[in-house]
């Protein structure tokens, strides 16, 4: 009889670049001009929950996010799912009589709900945990025996930042040479166990949505900006092998430095596209304002901020102390009120993709 479902769910969390990427060489491929690293962040807090189903009974491909049906038109996910196709495996349950062969999946339709453990207005990064999370619950249910690494490339096709999100703790996206992509994936620099102590705050400045899309606004600096080919040439090089040293070596004044120096450097490459793009608002100049000088006034960092296509702020911490008092700093020149831009703070730690 035709009337089985198969399904597979997974939990993906997002991610935070401190070596931030912006740019594309390949914009079908998703291939970056440099190479980033970011921190997983721990699911309980901004995580995606993705379940896939297959059945004969299925007439098209369908998903809902958030239990709102959306479009599955975009190319980005024909991309990932034909990549998935043509690495499935054969799947039997003798039991239940489903026999299907590894060219079988190309006549299958699926259903895919996804959930998003934060209000997805609140402006929040969910592309890279969504994607991670859909290419892992896919390559599962099709029986894909591909290692993590290859999954990350098939993810990137979904979204660049998602390929860091196979991985949990500290993750390095390389860029790769190869003009297929084969190359441009994720690696693990260090798990979710090292550097336990640092924590993240992500205080959220605008739950309104962006308005200019990574994606149109790589284009646009990648065009117009001479400061991104300086930067994706020579300064990215360098910061990225100091990045490995300090965490590495557990060296939060090095980790601070540079994580608010590449920040600052992303920015200022979209102020330096034409026409200027700016993610940041003024809560997040004086989010910035406050850390810097409270930093200089310590002498040495206390405390790293980084901000991705949009003005909230994502504060680390080098400890719970440390953290503590940056949160009643926070309270003290944001007071909650009605008035107030910065409504909301979400704590995190680093953990690992769960199952
Ligand atoms: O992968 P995308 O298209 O969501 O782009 C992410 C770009 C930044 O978040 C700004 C930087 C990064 O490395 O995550």
């Amino acid at each position: 009889s035709q009337k089985w479902i198969l399904m597979a769910t997974a939990r993906a969390p997002t991610n935070i670049a401190v070596i931030k990427y912006w740019g594309k060489r390949d914009e079908n491929l998703i291939l970056p001009i440099n190479d980033s690293i970011s921190i997983t962040l721990d699911p309980d807090h901004l995580s995606a929950t993705t379940t896939v189903a297959v059945s004969p009974s299925f007439e098209k491909d369908r998903m809902w996010l958030n239990g709102k049906e959306i479009p599955l038109s975009g190319g980005r996910y024909q991309n990932c799912l034909r990549e998935l196709r043509s690495r499935a495996g054969d799947f039997e349950d003798e039991r239940r009589g489903i026999q299907i062969k590894k060219e079988g999946w190309n006549k299958l339709h699926f259903h895919i709900a996804s959930y998003n453990n934060f209000p997805t207005a609140a402006g929040l990064a969910s592309s890279a945990a969504g994607f991670a999370c859909l290419v892992f619950s896919l390559a599962k249910l099709m029986n894909v025996k591909e290692e993590l690494g290859q999954l990350s490339a098939i993810a990137r096709q979904g979204s660049g930042s998602a390929c860091r999100s196979l991985y949990g703790g500290f993750v390095k996206w390389t860029m790769g040479n190869e003009m297929s992509g084969r190359d441009s994936i994720a690696v693990q620099l260090a798990n979710e166990t090292h550097w336990e102590d640092l924590i993240i705050i992500v205080a959220v400045v605008s739950s309104r949505q962006k308005e200019t899309s990574s994606t149109s606004g790589m284009r646009e600096s990648v065009e117009t900006s001479s400061l991104i080919q300086h930067r994706a040439k020579v300064v990215v090089p360098s910061r990225i092998l100091q990045m490995e040293e300090a965490i590495r070596n557990q060296n939060f004044s090095s980790f601070a430095r540079l994580t608010c120096a590449d920040s600052n450097q992303f920015h200022a490459v979209c102020l330096d596209t034409s026409p200027p793009i700016f993610y940041m608002n003024d809560t997040s100049h004086r989010i910035i304002n406050l850390v810097e000088r409270w930093n200089r006034h310590e002498e040495t960092p206390q405390v790293a901020y980084t901000f991705d296509a949009g003005p909230n702020a994502v504060l680390i911490a080098p400890n719970r102390k440390v953290a503590s008092s940056l949160l009643q700093r926070l309270l003290f020149y944001f007071p909650p009120g009605p008035d107030n831009e910065l409504h909301s703070y979400v704590l995190g730690d680093k953990t690992i993709l769960q199952e």
